[in-house]
C-alpha cells in the first residue's frame, strides 16, 4: 500500500499522492468486481460498520458490497432501530462501538462535523465519512475523480463546471478539494442564492485564479470537459431559495439546449439520487455522454480502495 491513511474525512486533508494512491488501488480491484469470483480475503478478521444517521442507497450499499468482498465482516447500524431512539449521544454511541473492538466505522450524518468527533474518541478503529451534513463527502468525490479519469488522460487542465444547489452540497465542497488537487479548474455555477460565496477558502481559490462562481450558466457551461449537475436538497428547504421548481428548470436544468450551444462534447455526471426533469433533464442523464451508471458501479472500487486503505494499516495514537 503506497500511502497510509487512518481516517478518511474529507480531501482537503489528503495528499495529491494519497489521492492517487486510493484511485490507483481502485482500479487493481476492477478485475476481481468484473470477476465471477468476488471474494478476497484482504480484510479477513477486520470488522467494518456502517453507522448511517441519513437514507442512503448508493454509498450503504457500496461499501457494505466492498467490505464483504474484500473479505471483512460488515456491520449495519442505522440511527432508527438503534439506542440513538432513545437518546443516546453520538459520543456515547462512539464509545459503545469502539468497546466492541472494530476496525472501521462509516458514518453518515446529517450535521456537519460529526465524523470527525467520532474520530476524536477512537484510540484505534478508523472512521470514514460518508456524508456529513453540508460539509464533506469524500468518497463520492474519490468515485468522480476515478469515473473521469477513465475518460480522459489527466484533469490537468480541465474545466469542470458543478451546477445547481451547491450550498447544500457535500459533493459539491469535495469535489472542489479533488478536482483542484489534481489541477483542473472548477466552475460552480447556480443561482445566486445556491452559491457559497462567504465561504473564506472558496474566496481563496477564486483569488488565485483556480475557481469561479457565476450566476452565469452559460459561462459556467462554455467548453467544459466535465458538467456534474447536483440535486436540488428539499429536504433542506429549497423552497425558500428559489422563486420556484417551474422557474429553475427554466434557467439551470443541464438539458440538452444548454448542452449543445455550450459543451456538446462534456461528459454529464450526477452524485445522485437524481430528480430527474428538474436539475437535469431525462435524455441527458441517460445519453450518450452520461457517466452516472459508471459513477455508482465506481462507487465500489473506490470504497474497497478506501476501507483497504483505513483497515490495511493500523497505527495507534
Ligand atoms: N451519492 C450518494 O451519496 O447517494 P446515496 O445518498 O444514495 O448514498
Amino acid at each position: 500500500m503506497a500511502a497510509d491513511i487512518k481516517h478518511m474525512l474529507d480531501l482537503d486533508l489528503l495528499s495529491k499522492p494519497q489521492i492517487t494512491s486510493v484511485l490507483d488501488s481502485a482500479l487493481m480491484y476492477k478485475d476481481i468486481l468484473n470477476s465471477d469470483m468476488k471474494k478476497q480475503d484482504e480484510l479477513r478478521g477486520k470488522i467494518v460498520v456502517t453507522l448511517f444517521y441519513e437514507a442512503s442507497t448508493r454509498t450503504r450499499m457500496s461499501f457494505e458490497e466492498a467490505g464483504k468482498i474484500l473479505g471483512s465482516d460488515v456491520i449495519n447500524v442505522s440511527a432508527s432501530g438503534s439506542s440513538v431512539e432513545k437518546g443516546e449521544s453520538l459520543v456515547n454511541t462512539a464509545k459503545t462501538i469502539e468497546a466492541m473492538n472494530v476496525d472501521a466505522v462509516v458514518i453518515r450524518h446529517p450535521h456537519s462535523g460529526a465524523p470527525y468527533i467520532l474520530a476524536d474518541q477512537f484510540a484505534s478503529a478508523s472512521v470514514v465519512n460518508a456524508g456529513d451534513g453540508t460539509h464533506a463527502h469524500p468518497t463520492q468525490a474519490l468515485l468522480d475523480l476515478f469515473t473521469v479519469l477513465e475518460h480522459v488522460d489527466s484533469i490537468e487542465g480541465l474545466k469542470i463546471a458543478i451546477v445547481g444547489d451547491v450550498i447544500h452540497s457535500r459533493v459539491a465542497r469535495s469535489n472542489i478539494h479533488g478536482f483542484l488537487k489534481l489541477g483542473a479548474h472548477v466552475f460552480l455555477a447556480g443561482p445566486a442564492t445556491l452559491l457559497p460565496k462567504a465561504l473564506p477558502w472558496l474566496r481563496y481559490y477564486e483569488s488565485e485564479g483556480s475557481l469561479t462562481m457565476t450566476t452565469n450558466v452559460d459561462e459556467a457551461l462554455k467548453d467544459a470537459d466535465v458538467v456534474m449537475t447536483l440535486r436540488l436538497q428539499n429536504e433542506r428547504q429549497i423552497s425558500g431559495y428559489i422563486p420556484s421548481e417551474r422557474e429553475y428548470i427554466a434557467n439551470w436544468q443541464i438539458n440538452s439546449n444548454r448542452i449543445d450551444k455550450n459543451c456538446p462534447d462534456a461528459w454529464i455526471m450526477h452524485p445522485g439520487p437524481m430528480n430527474e426533469g428538474i436539475e437535469i433533464s431525462e435524455s441527458i442523464a441517460n445519453g450518450p455522454k452520461s457517466l452516472i451508471q459508471k459513477q455508482v458501479e465506481n462507487g465500489v472500487l473506490i470504497r474497497m480502495a478506501v476501507l483497504s486503505h483505513v483497515c490495511g494499516v493500523k497505527h495507534n495514537k
